[in-house]
């Protein structure tokens, strides 16, 4: 049949997905269905500051080389993920109590060793990950207590002199429709774009049967009208397991309104979904029983989302 990421490519679309280690290490399936349904691959942990950096000064590329490595391979575009998070860090820097100039000087320096690592060969980064609080300004952690708000334009500074020729993003969770968040996220954009640090604005898109919000169109519409393109990061739509035909035809409608959503606004020109199995998807780590999260099933056999998810692309 026609792959994903041909029906997407034909929208102008770049259609990608997370990328789990442990099928790229072991599983010709996977690597199969990655390397042929999809445009782009972002490393779903490889490439987080603890997986690179688990003792200072000890960088360990391994799942990010073989992410990468693989891309090429196949042709992918990689989506590197992520450089400045709360979450995901060492030990030895959330807890060392490092001062600001310190802390300040290690951030820029990993910025600068993992980017001139993979110098040319990374389509767009997540340069700040995760920076909103939920209710107003921003979310509290490392980053902002000890360096003050200036850390995110600091981090994409760095960024830009790392590698000029990479796509810079910013991305969020939870600020997917019109909310306390995401007009926080508006305004920080805004500033990042006024000087030139910013690309693209990513919307991560963790959904379940509630559905996508209505305003999610009108949301990254906003955003795009700053001028800066959109990119749906990370999308899944949790259900319960195993799934009913009910809630995963469901799940399928919502696949697809994540599709028209992003068809609908012209510089939404890419869409990951965080993982393509239920073999492989984080939701079911983090809320035991919801294992059906993904596209195609954990022997990798397709499910109505997929097609849906064809069709939404298809469709006129
Ligand atoms: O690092 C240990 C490893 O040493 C050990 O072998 C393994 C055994 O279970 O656990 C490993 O850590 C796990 C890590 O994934 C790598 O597999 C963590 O316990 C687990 O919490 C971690 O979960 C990841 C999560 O981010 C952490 O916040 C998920 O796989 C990943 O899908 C998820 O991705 C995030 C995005 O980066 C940002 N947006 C939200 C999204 C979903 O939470």
């Amino acid at each position: 049949g026609e792959s994903l990421r041909r029906l997407a490519a034909a929208r102008g679309i770049l259609l990608g997905s997370a990328a789990d280690d442990t099928g790229l290490r072991n599983e010709p399936g996977y690597r199969h269905d990655l390397g042929s349904q999809f445009a782009a691959l972002t490393p779903e942990n490889a490439m987080k500051w603890d997986a690179v950096e688990p003792k200072r000064g000890k960088l360990q590329w391994g799942g990010a080389d073989r992410a990468v490595d693989f891309a090429q391979q196949h042709g992918l575009k990689v989506r590197g993920h992520t450089l400045v998070w709360y979450s995901q860090l060492p030990g030895w820097l959330s807890s060392g109590g490092f001062d600001a100039p310190t802390l300040r000087r290690l951030m820029t320096a990993h910025i600068a060793k993992e980017m001139g690592r993979y110098k040319g060969r990374i389509r767009t980064w997540d340069v700040v990950n995760e920076a909103m609080a939920d209710q107003s300004g921003l979310r509290k952690g490392l980053w902002l207590d000890t360096l003050g708000p200036s850390y995110i334009a600091e981090a994409f500074a760095a960024a830009r002199k790392a590698d000029p020729g990479a796509r810079l993003a910013i991305n969020e969770i939870g600020a997917d429709g019109v909310n306390a968040k995401s007009d926080t996220y508006l305004k920080v954009v805004q500033e990042l774009k006024r000087r030139g640090l910013v690309d693209e604005v990513g919307f991560q898109a963790h959904f379940n049967l509630k559905g996508v919000p209505p305003s999610m169109a009108a949301n990254l519409k906003r955003f795009a009208d700053l001028g800066v393109d959109i990119a749906i990061t990370e999308a899944d739509v949790s259900v319960k397991d195993p799934g009913t035909p009910a809630q995963l035809t469901a799940q399928a409608k919502v696949y697809a309104d994540i599709v028209r959503v992003c068809r609908s606004v012209p510089r939404c020109k890419a869409i990951t979904v965080w993982g393509f199995t239920d073999r492989h998807s984080w939701i079911p780590d983090s809320s035991p029983g919801f294992g059906s999260a993904t596209l195609l099933d954990d022997q990798l056999r397709p499910k109505p989302a997929f097609t849906a998810f064809q069709d939404a692309l298809k469709a006129p």
